[in-house]
């Protein structure tokens, strides 16, 4: 049986697989093209700041309003704001150039020389950006917060004006950075969704795939059984008449060898007795071999459980010579009506409460209960015999599984097949060395 669920496996890996690396791929490139999109972004935003700065170096060379006095770069006109025109300011406001926060001119000390907000030149700023690119004489970038909140791009460039080093600041509100941020978001967002519609849709994939695996093994049994019942049939129809005869011959035999002679041949009569019995075994064995290969019939009729359960006790207490003294009772309240195939628990019955005779082997109890459990019939077999261990009450069930020298093993197969004809369940309860519970589930009424 383990063959056919291989294949199933393994197209299942290789679905988890693909799902696996389908995955990875995509979350792999919607995190390079977040990446490449915002550096994309931001480097436009260093190609403009490189042409503001180039346009405005030229003029910042012949401000007259910038003297340089000992090392410091000095604005002589700090305090009228610069009359002569703010050219940073201006390039904010004439359009040319979009999204620019704002320009400024460092010197050396951090001191504003130059702000498109006049309002702050003259102020003393302490920041890394600035004293880095002096250091550095190259230009530098990153991110600042302003005073009001905002969070803008600045790049940095040095300057050299009238021979003395300064740095220009040209700073641009983030909002195409964000722009495009937003965008790489929601793309990966979307590709998000398609990641768990396809891990859905593989979830359910697996799930069909192994439904109709199940299906296929279902039918390939239901096939097997088929062959395996009318072969049977055949088989049995062919044995069964020629065993009938050799047991019907043999049985003449032991009555003329006595009634016919003086001086009975008892060595004979002896092996005659070792036919006829071995052809009753044979003759269960094509019943039993019959009843499990044959398709069921179910015909449901209302009749009384615990008449049942004493027809069938005391078709199998048959107390003789040398037989253990078997103790059975039967506990079903007498007014236990139920409706279902009675032909077939009748043989559920037989096969169950015989292997409880055949596990006393010294004698001992057995006890038939059942009760009624919203809308079900549970019945309890219960011996205080040989029991068996986990691994040997799993394999009770199986076909042609036996422990004792003249067993079919197909008792307990044919209660399971007949017990899921008519819609039950059953359930072992085992102990090794004291005993079983025989458990019938079965519907109390089954049309
Ligand atoms: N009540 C029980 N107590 C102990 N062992 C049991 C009991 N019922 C079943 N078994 C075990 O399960 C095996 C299979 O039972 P079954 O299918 O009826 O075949 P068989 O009776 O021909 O051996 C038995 O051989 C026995 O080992
Ligand atoms: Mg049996």
């Amino acid at each position: 049986m383990a063959a056919p669920d291989e294949h199933p496996v393994r197209n299942h890996v290789y679905l988890v697989i693909v799902l696996i690396a389908a995955t990875a791929i995509a979350i792999a490139s919607s995190v390079l093209n977040y990446r490449n999109s915002i550096d994309a972004a931001e480097d436009s935003l260093k190609f403009q700041a490189l042409g503001v700065a180039a346009s405005l170096e030229a003029s910042l060379k012949d401000r007259d309003a910038l003297r340089v006095t000992g090392d410091r770069l000095i604005n002589t006109d700090k305090e009228k704001a610069l009359p002569d025109k703010n050219i940073f300011k201006d390039i904010i406001t004439d359009g040319q150039w979009e999204g620019i926060a704002f320009i400024a001119l460092y010197d050396r000390g951090g001191a504003i020389m130059l702000h498109s907000n006049e309002n702050l030149m003259g102020r003393h700023v302490e920041d890394e950006y600035i004293k880095k690119t002096l250091s550095t004489g190259g230009p530098v970038y990153g991110y600042i917060t302003l005073g009001t909140g905002e969070r803008v791009f600045i790049s940095n460039f040095p300057v050299h004006v009238r021979n003395h080093a300064g740095a220009l600041r040209i700073a641009f509100h983030t909002y195409p950075v964000e722009k495009v941020i937003r965008q790489a978001r929601l793309q990966m967002l979307s590709i998000s969704f398609v990641i768990v519609a396809l891990w859905v849709m593989g979830f359910f994939f697996m799930k069909a795939a192994k439904r109709s695996e199940e299906l296929k093994n279902i039918m390939a049994e239901k096939e097997r059984l088929a062959v395996l019942g009318e072969m049977s049939s055949v088989l049995a129809h062919e044995i069964r008449n020629p065993l009938g005869s050799i047991k019907g011959f043999a049985q003449y035999l032991v009555e003329h060898n006595r009634d016919a002679h003086a001086n009975p041949d008892e060595a004979g009569e002896e092996y005659l007795n070792i036919i006829v019995s071995e052809s009753k075994r044979l003759e269960a064995l094509t019943e039993d071999l019959l009843l499990y290969a044959r398709p069921v019939e179910v015909r449901a009729q209302a009749f009384n459980l615990s008449e049942l359960a004493e027809e069938v006790i005391h078709s199998l207490a048959q107390p003789g010579e040398g037989v253990p003294r078997v103790d059975m009772q039967c506990r079903i309240p007498s007014g236990m009506e139920i409706k279902t195939d009675r032909d077939k628990l009748k043989q559920i019955l037989i096969n169950v409460i015989q292997n409880s005779i055949d596990s006393l082997d010294g004698g001992g109890e057995i006890e038939v209960k059942a009760e009624t459990l919203k809308g079900t019939v549970n019945i309890a077999i219960r011996d205080n015999g040989c029991g068996m261990d986990a691994e040997r009450s799993e394999k009770a069930f199986e076909p042609f599984f036996t422990t004792k020298a003249r067993g079919t093993g197909l008792g307990l197969a044919i209660v399971d097949k007949l017990v899921k004809s008519i819609g039950g369940t059953t359930g072992i309860k085992s102990e090794l060395g004291r005993g079983t519970v025989f458990r019938i589930i079965i519907p109390g009424s089954f049309i």
